[in-house]
Parts: structure tokens; sequence; C-alpha cells
């Protein structure tokens, strides 16, 4: 069977990996990719802090399902990144799951810790993110798992392992 002509959508925590997967299967696939963050830069022409600083959190939610649902709309398929907290919005793990196959990439919090740093584009991670990290992951663990077709462990895995079993199981 050859790659089904739907969207891959990466989910999982920051740190998990999705831009760099995400680029790297769709250059293997000849897709377009998508990263719901830089498409909310694109769209405001402002950066994903400056909108968490000045309009909150919620206005920058309200942004990603925006863009996430465009980009799930659309009819050339995709690889889409989906930014880590897009799945804490019912409608878009409803959405996810009816157009695209769903990748969940899996890390514990004390894995992705030392994978966060330096990223300006966390400022949920600015004060604690070890502490920050733990709570998400207690919160969004079971939303990954439900939206997800299948799980991928990132940390025992290289960028490009992950790429590799990530085509292995779309086109299974
Ligand atoms: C967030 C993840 C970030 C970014 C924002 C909030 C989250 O994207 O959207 O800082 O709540 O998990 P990445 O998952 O691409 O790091």
């Amino acid at each position: 069977m050859g790659v089904p002509e739907r969207h891959i959508v990466l989910i999982g925590m920051m740190g998990a990996g999705k831009t760099t997967v995400g680029s790297r299967l769709a250059r293997a696939l000849d897709r377009p990719f998508v990263d719901s963050d830089v498409r909310v830069e694109q769209r405001t022409a402002r950066s994903v802090r400056e909108i968490f600083e000045t309009d909150g959190e919620a206005a920058y939610r309200a942004l990603e399902s925006e863009v996430l649902a465009e980009a799930l709309g659309s009819e050339e398929p995709a690889v889409i990144a989906a930014a880590g907290g897009t799945i804490l919005d019912p409608n878009n793990r409803r959405r996810m799951k009816e157009c695209g196959t769903v990748v969940f990439l899996e890390a514990k919090p004390g894995e992705l810790l030392p994978r966060v740093g330096g990223q300006d584009h966390r400022p949920l991670l600015r004060d604690d993110p070890a502490g920050v990290l733990q709570q998400m992951d207690t919160v969004r663990r079971p939303l990954y798992e439900e939206t997800a077709d299948f799980v991928v462990d990132v940390a025992a895995n290289r960028a490009d392992e992950v790429v590799e079993q990530i085509l292995e199981l779309v086109t299974r």
C-alpha cells in the first residue's frame, strides 16, 4: 500500500521534535510542510511570545485553532506539525482525526527538558520548565493518546529513525 492521500499530523509536547521530524518527513514524501506556530506568526506578523504576552494565552489558542483548521481543510495532503497545545481543544482533536493520520511523538517530561532550552516561542516554559512540562504531561498525555493513530517513541530514536518509523507506519 502507498502513502494515504490524507494529511499526516504530528502531535506531542514541546521539544518532541515535531518541526524537525515534520520537515524531513514532508521532504521524503514530497509534500508541503505546515508548522502551526509558523503559520500563526506569518498570519499576525507577530511572534508567538509577543501574542502570549500582549493578548494572552486564550487569544493565541484561538489563532492556532484557526490556522490548524485551515491547514487540515486544504485538499493537498500535507505534513502538519500541530503545536503542543492544539490537542487541548476538542474541536481540534476531532478535526485532526477526521482529516489526517495522527502521529504522537512521545517522550517523558524528563526527556524533553534538555530539548526545550533557548526556544523563544515557548513562553510557558520561561519560569519552571521542569514543573510545567510535568504538569502538562499529566493533563495532555491522555489527549495525545486518544487522538493518535500511532505513537512513536522519540527519546529512544534519532530524528531520521523517527521519520523512517512514521513512513513505515503510514504505508502499512
Ligand atoms: C505550546 C507549544 C509551542 C507554542 C506555544 C505553546 C504548548 O509550540 O505553540 O509556546 O502549549 O505546548 P511547539 O509545540 O511547537 O513547541
